[in-house]
């Protein structure tokens, strides 16, 4: 294949990436979007393998092919709830891939480079091991973190601060040996070195990381996975990885600042571990008062009274597989000439857009779906909030609690409303560990049980 035709073919797939980006930024364009990034992906592996590969071809089609095998399994398997999971493992196979690339490169002998393409050379096999085995590590962790596997607490070394520091200038001054060292075998254990470091810094920067602000690290392993993949491409000389890398890189970075934004955090505060926990991962006071239960026959005279409905819906709303319920009662009280409108916290459920893919897919119209920010101010004119199965996003603590772990988080304030109406199976802490005194407030009423079991009955009812 001519170059000229390689270097069109990779322009395209850049484009039909870019263009992917812009389509996932609404819910309407969100398809079409991926469908192009399915084109671009499909045009950069065919023509990476009609150009690049020379031998071998039938080890790489039966890698392919298992490989594709195991993510088409996967993805009919996996549920909606366990999303962030595999996302977080998939960007850990993105940093071993760095890191596997980073010691090829390094070995091979076949090609010889000199003067300041050898420096060039080796600062990006350093820099893409370094960012592929922290992005690996710090993905696996996250995963048990998301998956229920290790607990969520932040882990509060002494000194953490300091190790993170020695840990950066071990890395930094492994790096001014390794460049230049002309000793194969010396170079080879300084970057075996810098390797067993930068896995123990994955490992350490997420575990410092509590429950709340795990959004954020889940957007920035995203960012670290993209700029890995770049610094693969440098050292394979690949432009559409180094411009495919970096567009997963910047796009992850924006996001990471949107999470922080939408959190009331500061990204070097997340990422230098344990923000928000000033007061130790305690669940904050315990609450005090009574809570005030409510039936479904009761429910559904409150809503056919009401004349401004407002759903917030939560992690428990993806557990319960509650969202075609919510959607069905959404209809009829609509169709009752009562409006209905939804707020969605940018971090309720377990990944970003969360709530919004449930409710797409359960075909709840976007024009009645409000980011926090655009219907924060009208509780007071809502008549009743259902709340389906979110805790930490509703939690008046974060306001009240300068203490707490979610102290400052913005949070959707249900409570100012007429009632609030809120569907859990009992009174358990949301994700990060704080007890709500919204379920105890005078205008509250728990329905408790399963969010789809309960929805369904009142469907019924109203
Ligand atoms: P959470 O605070 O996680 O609370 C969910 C609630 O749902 C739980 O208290 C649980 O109470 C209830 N629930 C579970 N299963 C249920 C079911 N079948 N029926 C009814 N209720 C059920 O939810 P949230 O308000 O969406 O907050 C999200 C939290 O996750 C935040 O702390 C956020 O920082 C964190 N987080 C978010 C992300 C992203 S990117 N969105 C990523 C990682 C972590 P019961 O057990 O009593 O029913």
């Amino acid at each position: 294949m001519s170059p000229s035709l390689i270097t069109v073919a990779y322009l395209a797939s850049a484009v039909l990436f870019i263009l992917a980006l812009g389509g996932l930024s609404t819910n309407d364009t969100a398809r079409r979007g991926n469908l192009f990034g399915m084109i671009g992906m499909a045009i950069a592996v065919l023509v990476t393998i009609i150009a690049f590969v020379s031998r071998n071809l039938e080890i790489l089609i039966v890698i392919m092919l298992a490989g594709g095998a195991i993510g088409f399994i996967l993805s009919r398997r996996v549920q909606m709830t366990q999303m962030p999971e595999l996302v977080a493992i998939l960007h850990s196979l993105v940093g071993l891939a760095a890191v596997l690339i980073g010691f090829a490169t390094f070995m091979d002998s076949s090609i010889e480079y000199i003067g300041v393409e050898k420096t060039i050379h080796e600062i990006e096999i350093y820099i893409g091991i370094c960012i592929g085995a922290l992005t690996f590590t710090g993905s696996v962790v996250a995963y048990g973190k998301l998956s229920g596997m290790i607990g969520g607490a932040p882990l509060m070394l002494p000194a953490r601060h300091w190790l993170n520091l020695v840990l950066f200038i071990a890395v930094v001054v492994i790096a001014v040996r390794f460049v230049g060292e002309p000793d194969h075998n010396q170079a080879t254990m300084l970057l075996l070195a810098m390797t067993v470091i930068a896995l123990l810094f994955g490992i350490h920067m997420v575990a410092a990381i509590g429950g709340a602000d795990m959004p954020v690290v889940i957007s920035m392993l995203n960012s670290y996975s993209g700029w890995a993949a770049a610094a693969t491409g440098f050292m394979l000389s690949n432009d559409l990885l180094i411009v495919t890398g970096a567009l997963v890189g910047s796009s992850g970075a924006i996001l990471s600042y949107i999470m922080c934004r939408a959190m009331n955090r500061h990204f070097i505060s997340v990422i230098a571990g344990g923000f928000g926990t000033s007061g130790g991962s305690s669940a904050g006071p315990s609450i005090e008062g009574e809570v005030q239960t409510i039936d479904t026959a009761a429910m559904a005279d409150l809503l056919n009274a009401a004349k401004q409905v407002m759903v917030v819906p939560g992690y428990g709303m993806a557990t319960a597989q509650a969202q075609h319920a919510i959607a069905d009662i959404t209809k009829t009280l609509i169709s009752k000439g009562i409006s209905v409108r939804y707020g969605i916290h940018p971090v309720a459920g377990r990944m970003p857009g969360h709530m919004n893919v449930l409710l797409a897919e359960a075909k709840v119209p976007y024009d009645i779906v409000f980011e926090m920010d655009e219907i924060n101010d009208d509780f007071p004119d809502v008549d009743v909030s259902i709340v389906v199965g979110a805790n930490d996003t509703v939690n008046p603590l974060a306001q009240e609690d300068v203490d707490s772990p979610i102290a400052g988080m913005p949070v959707l304030e249900v409570w100012k409303g007429h009632t609030t109406v809120v569907l859990k199976r009992g009174m358990a802490a949301g994700y990060a560990g704080v007890d709500n005194p919204l379920f105890v407030k005078e205008n509250t009423r728990m329905l408790f049980g399963d969010a789809r079991e309960s929805l369904e009955a009142l469907a019924q009812a109203i």
